[in-house]
Parts: structure tokens; sequence; C-alpha cells
């Protein structure tokens, strides 16, 4: 079974979707990490981040492997905290624009969601990466709220420029983050993680009911 979650930066989706994985036992698959894992690498590189075609071709030949939870692979180098750099916020979304790229992340995503039961998190896994997914969520909390979570994932940064980063990335990720129109949308702006959770968990469990 594939529980789709989605939603912008900061809407809770990596500490929600972990916490049900973990909860109900799920395998759990983070998108965003592969691309960013690509965008470091092609940084790394010294890659053309407007050549779609290079990007993709990196992408095919460099899979993103999740070895053991929570440590994300590529190219040889463990890039789990790398991937979190405020350089890697500012591109990824120049690269994730690509469809070429897309379309490598997805088949990939595809094949690791395939086995078993897993919780994935992204922008595009309810609509276009598993459209048959048994539970899609939709996740969005306020502006200010998103902001000030990202703040406390990102100390170094000021208040300004993360303000900036977050509008920015919303634009350029608005194009992919329409929810599925079978999504159910929860508001996390003034909800503790646990109250998501169980509400998650229990469509899921509703889901294995029928
Ligand atoms: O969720 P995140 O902040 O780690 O995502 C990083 C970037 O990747 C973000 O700019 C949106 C993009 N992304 C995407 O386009 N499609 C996905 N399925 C997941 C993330």
């Amino acid at each position: 079974m594939i529980v789709a979650i989605d939603g912008p930066a900061g809407a809770g989706k990596s500490t929600v979707a972990r916490a049900l994985a973990v909860r109900l036992g799920f395998r759990y698959l983070d998108t965003g990490a592969m691309y960013r894992a690509l965008t470091w690498l092609a940084m790394q590189r010294s890659f053309d981040l407007g050549d779609a075609h290079a990007l993709a071709q990196l992408a095919r030949e460099n899979p993103v492997l999740f070895p053991e939870d929570d440590r994300v692979w590529i190219g040889g180098t463990d890039v789990t905290s790398s991937i979190r750099e405020a350089r890697v916020d500012r591109m990824v979304p120049v690269v994730a624009r690509h469809s070429a790229v897309r379309e490598v992340m997805r088949d990939r995503q595809r094949q690791l969601g395939k086995e078993g039961n897993v919780v994935i998190e992204g922008r595009d896994i309810g609509t276009v990466v598993a459209p048959d997914a048994a539970v899609k969520v939709y996740l969005v909390a306020d502006r200010e709220e998103r902001a000030k979570r990202r703040m406390a994932e990102r100390p170094g940064i000021g208040a300004d420029a993360l303000a900036t980063d977050l509008r920015l990335r919303d634009e350029s990720d608005a194009a992919r983050m329409q929810p599925a129109e079978d999504a159910i949308e929860i508001d996390t702006t003034s909800l503790e993680v646990d109250v998501v959770v169980d509400r998650i968990a229990a469509l899921v469990h509703e889901r294995t009911a029928a």
C-alpha cells in the first residue's frame, strides 16, 4: 500500500511522514531528498543547472540510494547533511523544474515504492508518481508558520532571507503543487504532529478495513 503525503515546503511533510511510517511499520521514501541529492551532485561537478539533458543523464547514471533509514547517498557519497544546506535549498527548484529530470526521478520513485507498504513524501506523489495510492494527503500551513518551522531547521539563516527563499520556492514549485482531486487536505498550522499522524493513520486503517 502507498500513502502519499504531498504539500509545500514547511507544511510538515517530513515530520509527519516519518512519524507515520514508524507508527504504521511502513517504509519511508523522501522524494525531495532525491531532487536535493541530484542538485548537490550537479553543483559538486559544476554542471550547468539549465541543461536538462545533461542533468537527466547524470540522474540516470547516479541513482539516489537509501541504504539505511534516513541516510541518503549519491555518486558514492553520503549526502545526508549536505543536501540540507541553504545553497541546495536555493538551487533545487531549478533542477526539479526540468521534465527530463522528473521523468528519471519518477521512474525511480515508482520502483522504490513498488514493494510492500510505504509512505512517500513529495509534491507530485498523489497526482503523478502514484495516482493509485491508497491514501492521499495534502498538507498545508500558513506561510508565517512554515517560515517559522524552516527557521528552526536552518538556525544559521536570517529570517528575511528565509522568508524570501520560501516565497521563491513556493513560486517555482507552484506548478507541481496542485493537490490530487481525491487528496484529503489537512491544515497543520495549529496541530500537533501526533494529531496529524493519528488522522492519517485512521484513514489508512479505514482503507485497510474496506
Ligand atoms: O520537500 P523538499 O523541500 O525536500 O523538496 C526539495 C525540492 O524538490 C523542492 O523545491 C520541490 C522539489 N520536489 C519536487 O519537485 N517533487 C517532489 N516529488 C519532491 C520535491
